[in-house]
């Protein structure tokens, strides 16, 4: 019997689920420390990754550079044998590891802390802030706070707590002793708890053989999608060894389907950074240290937030399963609402971004009811190349308008071999009538969403001259 091994603020835990009082397989990090270790530090409010009290930093070895790496993660959403082989420290834990004494004073001088159920949450969020050496700023911090609400809204004094953190000449975070971690061996893990399973694959060839053996279980990969609310067996890919690759070749950059999405903002950034604040948007960091690109598109969501990049980027995605390889063109992907181009053998492995011909202009912004934590509206994304003052070629992407994510077909016409103008812009937004017909829900009204797609045109072209930033 496979027993899940990690550490727990410094001490080890070994689970064996066939035990008849251990944990239920798809248990979650936080029920597991508030039910079965007592730690109560760590609060539970939404339930649902959408408020950050439940933050917990999660730490594993790099394989490639042997460093720790410390993220911080919704605990609530996170399932406990993903823990397998890392080191999981809570709000409770000692200051030789988690030295979050200067944090928790300055909460307290500066009168941070209210009814104190988001503090834990947010004194880790601001641990992280500072572990990963980011400016002290207002902004930087408002972002690295962004997954953390506090319902009595002391915001201001969070922030002046965490920046008056800056002049304490004491401050050891970073500095604390290095963490302990599980031996285990380098193979396919498999829990078993009665008719249950959780599979943790780290290669396709395991993968194949998992889902051969399982063939009812269920692919998933961060757990923040679809399979949030799941609880029977599954195939956990998100240590499949080839699904984290990410290549870059002289015609694009390929970004595997098991990359999270900070990892996909940190590759991106070099190469799109007009897509980093687009991305900064997605969720808060703790989901999108876990989401995966490969999850989202997958999922076939109307809303998911990257099939509007991909349609822009005229991006392909690289299928494969035991019978080989397949590359299908973004704009075939989605086939229908909540419906992919996927065979039942197959997973996602990896997105292809093509590096845009010379003159290319992108775009990309995400209408939602706030900045951040929240679900889109609508969302675009444009790719246009002007030559001379001509547009001789557009891509215009939208989320949120269709069954599925959808160009602007007759939109993109009316401005192809036309000057890109402000007024032809305008004109342009006309045809999204003739393109759309958006459905009224609770994210907005078919003509709510219909005046937002006609603007995001406008912002396009206000961009493009350099008086939008796309935020
Ligand atoms: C609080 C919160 C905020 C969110 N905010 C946003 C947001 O701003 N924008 C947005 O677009 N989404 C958002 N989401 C939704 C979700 O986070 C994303 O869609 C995410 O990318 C899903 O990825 P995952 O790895 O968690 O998917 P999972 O839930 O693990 O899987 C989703 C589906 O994809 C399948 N799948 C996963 N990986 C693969 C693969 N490689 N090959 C084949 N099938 C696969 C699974 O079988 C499943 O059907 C949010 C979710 C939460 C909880
Ligand atoms: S309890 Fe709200 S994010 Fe976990
Ligand atoms: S102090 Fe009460 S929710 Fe933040």
């Amino acid at each position: 019997m496979e027993l899940l091994r990690f550490y727990l603020n410094g001490k080890p835990r070994e689970i064996d689920f066939s035990h008849r009082d251990s944990p239920p397989l798809s248990c979650s990090v936080l029920q597991y420390l508030r039910q079965y270790e007592k730690l109560t530090g760590t609060k539970q409010v939404c339930g649902a990754g959408d408020c950050g009290a439940c933050t917990v930093i999660v730490a594993h070895k790099d394989e490639a550079t042997g460093l720790e790496k410390r993220c911080s993660a919704d605990s609530c959403i996170m399932r406990l044998p993903r823990l397998h082989g890392k080191h999981l420290l809570t709000i409770e834990a000692p200051e030789r590891f988690l030295d979050t004494l200067p944090i928790r004073e300055a909460f307290l001088r500066e009168r941070a802390s209210q009814c104190g159920v988001c503090s834990p949450g947010m004194v880790l969020s601001s641990y992280i802030h500072m572990n990963n050496h980011l400016p002290m700023n207002q902004d930087q911090i408002r972002r690295s706070l962004s997954g953390n609400l506090c319902r009595c809204t002391g915001y201001q004094s969070i922030l002046d707590a965490v920046i008056s953190l800056d002049r304490n000449p004491d401050l050891k975070s970073g500095r604390e002793d290095p963490l302990d971690f599980p031996q285990v061996e380098k193979r396919m893990h498999a829990f078993v708890q009665g008719d249950n399973v959780y599979l943790l694959p780290l290669t396709l060839e395991d993968l194949y053989v998992a889902r051969k053996k399982y063939p009812a279980a269920r692919i998933a990969s961060g757990f923040t999608g679809s399979c949030m609310d799941y609880k029977g067996p599954v195939i956990d890919i998100s240590r499949v060894y080839e699904l984290l690759q990410v290549h870059v070749s002289d015609s694009g950059i390929s970004l595997g389907a098991g990359c999270s999405f900070e990892t996909m903002k940190m590759q991106m950034a070099q190469y799109f950074p007009y897509m980093i604040p687009y991305l900064d948007s997605f969720a808060s960091l703790q989901v999108r240290n876990q989401a995966s690109l490969g999850g989202n598109i997958a999922d076939g969501s109307p809303v998911g937030d990257t099939m509007p990049l991909c349609l822009a980027h005229d991006a392909v995605c690289v299928v494969c399963g035991p019978r080989g390889t397949r590359r299908i063109k973004a704009s075939h992907f989605t086939t229908g609402y909540r419906k992919v181009a996927l065979r039942a053998d197959e997973v996602l492995l990896a997105v292809e971004f093509p590096f845009p011909e010379k003159g290319t202009y992108y775009f990309a912004h995400k209408q939602a009811r706030r900045k951040n934590m929240d679900i889109s509206s609508v969302s675009f994304a444009a790719s246009v190349r002007v030559e001379g003052k001509t547009c001789t070629s557009v891509r215009l992407a939208y989320g949120g308008m269709a069954a599925v994510p959808a160009r602007a077909l007759h939109a993109e016409r009316f401005l192809k071999g036309k000057m890109f103008s402000q007024a032809n812009c305008q004109k342009a937004s006309a045809w999204l009538e003739k393109d759309f017909s958006p459905i009224s829900d609770v994210r907005g009204s078919a003509s709510y969403r219909m005046d937002v797609a006609k603007n995001m045109l406008i912002f396009l072209y206000e961009s493009y001259n350099g008086e939008h930033d796309g935020r």
